[in-house]
């Protein structure tokens, strides 16, 4: 099922550009995120990083409770309205005022992950679009990053990652079976497949390097004509990894 009923959706025209990153637990968006606006910094544009549930001081509240699993006895459905609260937070005091200034905005996970979360705790539909409309208001990505990666891969590595930091253990949304990450990694690709025109899918079991290339290649695609060109023989400069 689709979100939209067009083809393309664009959003009203405002200075900056702005990237999603979405995907399953353990894809490795945050590592890739920071290596993009290495690499958008290196050809002198600024950048803001941000993140969802959160990125606003009101949204970052919103989410300390989701996760901690505060909220869940609202319902997938209270859960998710708790989301797009955040979210229409997030938009109108980080990300419209930073693209409105003409800065890029690379953002961990966005409306997508209400879609294809919530969507699959048995959220309807129609409710989802509804919130979405009113959450983003007219603030739609000019790209989306997925980066795919085969639940196993990505369980491996937040199971290693909980080993090695002290994150405390999986999260709220983390901690589900196997068939859930599956449901919801097929959710993405279906998403990505009905709105390719704003979809990149990158192959992130490959090395990690392999993975920054293929979205720089994405990204310098998409913004070809408003970046400007790269001095480096590689394209790639150095410091980007
Ligand atoms: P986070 O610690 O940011 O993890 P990740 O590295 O996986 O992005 O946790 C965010 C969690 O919240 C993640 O499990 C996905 C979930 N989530 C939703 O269920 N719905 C949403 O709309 C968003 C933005 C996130």
């Amino acid at each position: 099922m689709t979100k939209t009923n067009k083809n393309k959706r664009s959003r009203e025209r405002v200075a900056g550009y702005f990237i999603t990153f979405e995907g399953g637990e353990g894809a490795g968006k945050s590592t890739q995120i920071t290596r993009l606006k290495t690499y958008l910094e290196s050809l002198g544009q600024s950048v803001v990083v941000t993140r969802e549930p959160g990125g606003s001081p009101g949204a970052e509240k919103i989410r300390a409770m989701l996760l901690s699993g505060g909220a869940k006895d609202l319902g997938p459905r209270g859960e998710a309205m708790l989301f797009a609260a955040a979210r229409a937070d997030h938009v109108d005091t980080t990300i419209k005022p930073a693209l409105e200034r003409g800065d890029w905005v690379l953002c961990d996970r966005y409306a997508d992950s209400t879609w294809v979360y919530q969507g699959e705790a048995g959220v309807d539909r129609d409710y989802l679009k509804l919130l979405e409309t009113a959450a983003v208001a007219g603030v739609y990505p000019d790209l989306t990053i997925l980066i795919d990666v085969p639940v196993e891969i990505g369980l491996a590595r937040v199971a290693e990652r909980s080993r090695t930091d002290d994150s405390g253990g999986p999260d709220r949304f983390e901690d589900e079976d196997l068939k859930v990450h599956q449901c919801r990694r097929d959710l993405f690709l279906e998403l990505a497949k009905n709105e390719s025109f704003r979809f990149a899918v990158i192959d992130g079991s490959k090395d990690l390097d392999e993975v920054t290339a293929a979205i720089r290649d994405a990204v310098v695609k998409t913004f070809s004509g408003d970046l400007p060109q790269d001095k480096t023989s590689t394209g790639i400069p150095a410091e980007a990894y």
